[in-house]
């Protein structure tokens, strides 16, 4: 039976570049949805830029610009990150849309008038008198109430774990302004959940979840479930709450809806997506007899029902409570269908541990790409993948060389020994098989594989597929084509031993395909082949069947290009990496903090500025932004100053540069030592340039 599903992956922040960790769950997604479309079933793949909330709209103005051309800016990035490692969204849309602002606000209206499931309360919040804002707690910075480590965010420290509320903090600032924030009343919106508490406790533990997921969001329930704030006080980029002047929905309220937006905006459009992989939705516009979805018969409650669409969440772990609290809530209190199924997957690991800005294994998918294929991450991530929420781990070494010794050394390796011989000896023509029990065999294990994939076992489907993969190899072996090649009167027997291998060879391909679909459609122009389908695992190539002469498929990783990337992620530490100085310096025209309060000469000839040599720089044990620099500024005796610098900076790139530091700021003591004086740096939310003065400054000299 044909099935109706519309799959989603979470939606990326519109203030990031899409890393190897967001890549796990798309190309887990892809890889699904790939399967269902090879099986026949009508699957809708949909996603969108998260583009609203505060983090968005301060980016924007540090940049200079318009958070509409940040977001749109973003948006290309992610596009050509995802074309780049073949992830194909039917539709990849923006939360920003019309359409989200429609359904969003209707979801709210139902819940507030038909469901009575929205209150108002008055809560207290911190507030920038400066910037005249409130701050979310990632935005407000102060000394740790517990282990008193300085510049820690608002709701946990870093040095000591602790969690608290941002009114606990010691000496808070405003991470926006550098204002101390005061205490502000205002109105917000709730949805209230805890009204929702009986469906929830039966909607977690209907099968819709992992069983992992259903025992931690039955705890959840079982300790209480508080009510949610859905509401955040101008100023803030997003969509404004119907009827309350002045409050905007809080991001995470219209982002699940951007799912059903996405999709709706591809009911609406009058062309199909155009898809390499074989979809009934395929071709130039919607094509003879087809026709867009409907959107109703995905999120309609009855429509739903009566249909049976499925509807799947691919997640990380981390935003569970999103989608198996607040989000089934939603929609079952407005009428609409709830998810059929969502599907948690585990952080990523590089080399077994956290991906590190300073171990140059946070790498972004465009540095990738500049260094390797995507396909081969496609592949090690998919061996990797299971149905559970366990971590997974991409050990670089261990990447290599599966890659090589599966991609290369085994699967490729049976074209490449069987395919120039039809080419050469038989005018391009594939032969008779003989016996095709090995065959056989590997049409026989479509069934399994499928029940694999279906499930997300993807790991224990590739295992399966090595394993033919193996026996297909041993044929090869066995037979020996290049010497059948050089014996007199062989000839049929070369014939038949290249068709074989080059039809186990084509359903090889096939089982891949969802894991390697450029690989598999370079195959199918190699065959000379419609896109493959499921079903053709059925079928062989017929005796006669022309092919096209064989061309190189992939190519063998060199440890040197993993290497590479690593590097470079190294030197180019994150925010750097992002906002390069050259994209900085096309801005001139920049929108600027505004300038401060004017100040006297004298007030100026207060501040001591000096060049300072850095003698020594190096990593804080225990701190995630400072590094320890060693300055010296002719005194005869150094300076030691903290700089919370290491984001931008490897310590020894450092060494032996010039910078401008504030040499007569009273000493502060710090957890790690104390610091005498402050080097000047220009920050904005992209970037950080410490002051470098050319080679003709000398340590000592004042700056004036
Ligand atoms: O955690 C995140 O990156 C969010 N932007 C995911 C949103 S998923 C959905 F609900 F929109
Ligand atoms: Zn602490």
């Amino acid at each position: 039976m044909k099935r109706k599903i519309l799959v989603t992956s979470a939606l990326p922040y519109a203030n990031g570049s899409i890393h190897l960790g967001h890549l796990v769950e798309y190309i887990q997604t892809d890889i699904w949805v790939r399967f269902q479309k090879m099986q026949g079933h009508e699957c809708h793949y949909v996603c969108a830029d998260d583009t609203h909330g505060t983090p968005i709209m301060l980016r924007a103005q540090a940049e200079g610009i318009t958070p509409e051309a940040l977001i749109e800016r973003v948006w290309h990035e992610h596009k050509a990150d995802f074309d780049g490692f073949h992830v194909e969204f039917d539709n990849y849309y923006s939360t920003n849309s019309d359409e989200n602002r429609e359904l969003a606000q209707n979801i709210y209206r139902s819940l507030r008038d038909q469901a009575k499931l929205i209150t108002t309360k008055t809560i207290e919040q911190y507030y920038d008198p400066e910037k005249e804002m409130f701050l979310p707690d990632r935005f407000i910075k102060g000394e740790c109430p517990k282990c008193h480590a300085l510049d820690q965010y608002g709701d946990s420290c870093e040095v000591c774990g602790a969690t608290y509320a941002p009114t606990d903090l010691i000496n808070p600032v405003s991470a926006v302004s550098g204002a101390t924030p005061v205490r502000k009343e205002s109105e917000h919106y709730f949805f209230t959940l805890g009204a929702c508490t009986d469906f929830l406790k039966e909607w977690t533990n209907a099968g819709h979840l992992q069983p992992e997921a259903a025992n931690k969001m039955q705890e959840w329930i079982g300790g209480g479930l508080q009510n949610w704030d859905i509401s955040r006080d101008a100023p803030y980029f997003g969509f404004e709450i119907p009827d309350a002047p002045g409050k905007y929905f809080y991001v995470w309220l219209d982002a699940p809806v951007g799912y059903m937006a996405s999709f709706k905006n591809l009911c609406n459009s009058k062309q199909a997506p155009s898809t390499i992989a074989p979809s009934p939705l395929r071709g130039e516009g919607w094509g003879e007899g087809k026709s867009p979805p409907d959107f109703d018969a995905f999120w309609n409650a009855e429509k739903a029902a009566q249909e049976g669409t499925e509807l799947y969440h691919f997640i990380g772990k981390d935003i569970l409570y999103f989608h198996a609290l607040f989000w089934p809530a939603m929609l079952e209190f407005s009428g609409h269908r709830t998810p059929t199924g969502v599907f948690a997957h585990g952080f990523l690991t590089v080399n077994g541990q956290k991906m590190s800005k300073s171990r140059g294994t946070f790498i972004t998918a465009a540095s990738y790409r500049k260094y390797l294929n995507p396909e081969q991450l496609r592949y090690y991530f998919a061996a990797k993948l299971n149905s559970s929420i366990e971590d997974i781990d991409l050990s670089l070494e261990d990447f290599t060389a599966r890659v090589n010794s599966d991609l290369i050394g085994k699967f490729v390796n049976i074209a490449s020994r069987s395919a120039g011989f039809i080419t050469k000896r038989f005018d391009g023509k594939l032969g008779g098989m003989g016996d095709q029990t090995l065959a056989q065999q590997l049409q026989g294990a479509a069934k399994a594989i499928a029940a694999q994939y279906e499930a997300r076992e993807y790991g224990k489907a590739l295992r399966d597929i090595m394993r033919l993969t193996d026996l297909a190899n041993q044929y090869v072996d066995e037979n020996k084509p290049w010497e059948l090649a050089k014996q007199e009167g062989m000839e049929s027997r070369l014939h038949e031993a290249c068709s074989v291998s080059l039809n186990l060879f084509r359903l090889l391909t096939l089982y891949l395909k969802p894991v390697l679909p450029k690989l598999a459609a370079d195959v199918e122009a190699f065959f000379n082949i419609a896109p493959l389908t499921w079903q053709d695992a059925q079928t062989l190539l017929p005796v006669g069947h022309a092919i096209n002469p064989y061309q190189h498929l992939m190519t063998r990783i060199d440890p040197k290009q993993v290497e590479a990337m690593t590097e470079e992620n190294k030197a180019t530490l994150a925010p750097a990496a992002e906002h390069s100085p050259a994209r900085h310096a096309e801005k001139q025209t920049h929108e600027i903090q505004p300038i401060a309060e004017t100040i006297s000469i004298d007030d100026f000839m207060k501040i001591d500025l000096r060049i300072a040599k850095i003698v020594n720089a190096e990593h804080v044990e225990g701190a995630d932004k400072l590094l320890q620099l060693t300055l010296d500024i002719g005194e005869g005796k150094t300076r030691n100053v903290f700089a919370g610098i290491k984001s931008a900076y490897a310590p020894e790139k450092l060494i032996g540069r010039h910078t401008v530091m504030v040499a007569n700021l009273a000493p502060r003591k710090m957890k790690f030592g104390l610091s005498e004086g402050m080097v000047l740096a220009a920050s904005g939310d992209g970037g950080l340039y410490i002051l470098s003065p050319d080679e003709g400054a000398k340590p000592g000299m004042r700056v004036k």
